[in-house]
């Protein structure tokens, strides 16, 4: 019998040495350790031992179980370290494979646009100054000749920050519908000094959003103050510009218009260059295009901005950036600007 006990533990051991996995270790626990299992049964046969060996037996076989126990509780803990580990291989990252490629980007189409005419202008002689988003009503609008209740304040739905008390007054605050109050601040800034800037940036207006406008969109705003400068200086640096952003050979138009802080105010216009002049969608058969407001700086905004209009003028223009790119690149819905559907972008 204690031979057949010293049998049984080597071939246990053995056996459990071969489990590779948590069903056969079940498996094996069942077979030598559970109820029916070879140990307990062997422990049950104990009464069949004559007297005087069941002591001597009882005892190694109670070694046997705790040996065959520790052996067991050991195993399971090693399968359960391989696991691990091998989950862990599974589920490993390379970190020496090279990374998927980042796409590169580039600038947005206004960004373009906007850096194409600060390249034009800078060549006239142009620096870029940039002034504020959110202004005041004395420089939005008062400063540039439109006191409260002009009626001319109509031709500029305002987004207001501050609220609807101070809406129209002094002390109202918003976000600037154009880049002419940047005009004052540089006046202000550089006075007494001749000034040849442009304002580009972003300016608001409360309005219905269509496929040719935007509540926000770009402008760039140019003003050059001296002695003795005249229409003929503005309408020269506008027909230089129009040749060179359109690259046009074609002729300029000169309407008349009304801007409160101009005087005189015109505008310019270039021939279609879609349809050179023979009349077609984009010009809506007028064989013209418009480039943008201008005019002669209002004596008043001279004063506002600390020159004498006695010996001082100006001129100044308002141009957008949105309007230009559409027709060079024939987009026929600003929103596509910034609507960020990556396949519009990608295109320019
Ligand atoms: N600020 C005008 C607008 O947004 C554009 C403009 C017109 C600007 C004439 C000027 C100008 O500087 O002289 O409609």
């Amino acid at each position: 019998m204690l031979e057949q006990l010293s049998q049984l533990e080597k071939e246990s051991l053995a056996a459990l040495e071969a489990v590779k996995d948590s069903g056969a270790l079940a498996e094996w626990n069942r077979r030598y350790l559970g109820k029916k299992g070879a140990l307990t049964q062997m422990l049950r046969s104990v009464g069949q031992l004559p007297k005087e060996e069941r002591p001597a037996f009882g005892q190694a076989a109670n070694k046997v179980k705790v040996a065959l126990e520790a052996a067991y509780e050991a195993r399971m803990e090693e399968l359960r370290l391989a696991d691990t580990a091998q989950e862990l291989e599974r589920g490993a990252v390379d970190v020496t494979l090279p990374g998927r490629p980042i796409g590169p980007g580039h600038l947005h189409i206004t960004t373009q646009t906007l850096r194409q005419i600060y390249a034009i202008f800078a060549q006239m002689g142009f620096q870029v100054y940039e002034s504020p988003d959110v202004e005041t009503d004395e420089m939005n609008f008062e400063l540039l000749n439109m006191p409260p209740h002009h009626p001319a304040r109509d031709m500029w739905d305002t987004f207001w920050v501050s609220d609807e008390a101070s809406a129209g007054s002094a002390q109202g605050v918003l976000l600037r519908t154009h880049t002419s109050p940047g005009q004052i601040r540089v006046m202000r800034e550089r006075c007494p000094e001749p000034i040849r800037v442009i304002l580009p940036g972003k300016c608001y207006r409360y309005e219905q959003i269509t496929a040719r406008a935007e509540h926000q969109f770009y402008q760039v705003e140019g003003l050059a103050v001296g002695h003795g400068i005249s229409m003929t200086d503005l309408i020269g640096t506008l027909t230089e510009f129009a040749h060179r952003f359109y690259g046009a050979e074609g002729r300029i138009r000169i309407r008349s218009s009304y801007f409160p802080f101009t005087e005189p105010s015109i505008e310019a216009d270039i021939d279609c260059i879609i349809c050179h002049g023979e009349g077609c969608r984009v010009c809506k058969y007028s064989g013209w295009l418009e480039v943008c407001g201008a005019g002669m700086v209002h004596p008043v905004v001279l004063e506002n901005g600390g020159y004498d209009p006695e010996e001082w003028s100006g001129f100044a223009f308002g141009l957008g950036v949105e309007r230009p790119a559409m027709l060079k690149y024939d987009i026929d819905d600003i929103r596509l600007f910034y609507g960020n559907d990556l396949r519009f972008l990608r295109q320019f």
